[in-house]
């Protein structure tokens, strides 16, 4: 059986543009339930700046009081270096360092060139590795940029490359504001095997205009093994006009569990936790797995002559 990983992104990318603050108590308790779940990794807050994000201003009270379970990977965002120390000094797993694919977005979403982004981050890849951390790149609008259109394969490919050549673990195409398309996938994914190998580099979808999971499928096809994804589909970057949800990371396991494929994600518990996001946000999602629920067989069981429900097997939680 074929084995996915996902990375769980709701306690940053689904809180960090919620118009409500969520009491740090609460985030707590959602990290705290989200890591029962099996995901590979879960990226608990952004350290930024309080004025630019204030929802995720108490990044360090957070961070300092979640329990940590074995075997998950916990990471935060980090813009600059001011950020990778606040995130060094909490003791996390890895970091999270982010800079856009297209100009327009870097501008607005951390208020400097590509060019300087690009060198500041090789320095903060040093940095973190000097202090034995770890550091993924998330190269935002990677499928195109809402201010730009359209960004050369090329030049997120380039990017990708040197920061995995100064060090960086792995990296993640972000499609920030849902211009992929499968075509799209597949082609820049072919274009990452070129220069890095694939199990390094992670999806991150937002589901914008409804294609995140066609998105993820023809990214799994083409090679892609690790997925971010947000607990009830929460997300959105508060710097990119019409900008919405990540693909949901209980979209995400139940799509791959149709298949057959493992992601080591417990999908009734993960069902449990996202129903109670709306009361977290204090706002109603639209959601079409919580409100028809899951397929409780998997299509492919019923043509291998086996009639044991596999989609009721509990799965093993991740630690992998
Ligand atoms: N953590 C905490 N505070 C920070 C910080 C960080 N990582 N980086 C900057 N700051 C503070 C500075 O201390 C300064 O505070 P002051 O006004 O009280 O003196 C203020 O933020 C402005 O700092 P400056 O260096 O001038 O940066 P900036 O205003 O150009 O901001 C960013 C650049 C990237 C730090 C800021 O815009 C930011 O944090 N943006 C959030 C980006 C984000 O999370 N987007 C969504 C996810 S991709
Ligand atoms: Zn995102």
């Amino acid at each position: 059986m074929s084995r996915v990983f996902i990375n769980e992104v709701a306690p940053r990318d689904g809180l960090q543009m919620e118009s409500c603050f969520v009491p740090t108590e609460d985030k707590i308790a959602f990290v705290d339930a989200l890591s029962d779940c099996g995901f590979a990794a879960i990226e608990v807050t952004a350290f930024v700046s309080a004025k630019a994000i204030p929802a995720l201003a108490d990044a360090e009270a957070v961070l300092a009081r979640i329990r940590r379970q074995a075997g998950v990977r916990y990471t935060a965002l980090v813009p600059n270096r001011r950020g990778l120390e606040r995130a060094l000094e909490g003791r996390v797993d890895e970091v999270n360092l982010v800079m856009s694919s297209s100009e327009a977005h870097n501008q607005a979403n951390l208020r400097m060139s590509r060019a300087t982004s690009e060198a500041l981050l090789l320095e903060l890849i040093a940095q973190a590795r000097d202090a034995g951390v770890a550091s993924q790149v998330s190269l935002s609008t990677a499928f195109g940029c809402p201010f730009e259109g359209d960004v050369a394969h090329a030049e997120v490919l380039r990017l990708a490359e040197r920061m995995v050549k100064g060090g960086a673990a792995g990296i993640t195409l972000c499609d920030t504001t849902g211009m992929a398309d499968p075509a799209s996938v597949r082609s820049l994914v072919r274009g990452a095997a070129g220069v890095l190998p694939l199990e390094r580099v992670t999806l991150h979808l937002h589901d914008t205009r409804g294609l995140a999971l066609a998105n993820a499928l023809a990214g799994f096809e083409a090679g892609i093994t690790r997925f971010d994804g947000s607990c009830a589909g929460l997300g959105g970057c508060p710097y990119a006009p019409g900008a919405s949800g990540n693909v949901g990371s209980e979209a995400l396991a139940h799509l791959f569990r149709s298949m057959g494929v493992e992601t080591g994600v417990d999908l009734d518990r993960m069902l449990h936790i996202a129903t109670g996001v709306p009361a977290l946000v204090h706002r109603e999602l639209s959601n079409p797995l919580l409100r028809a629920g899951p397929l409780r067989k998997p299509s492919h069981s019923k043509h291998d002559g086996d009639n044991h429900d596999h989609a009721d097997r509990s799965p093993a939680h991740a630690g992998a």
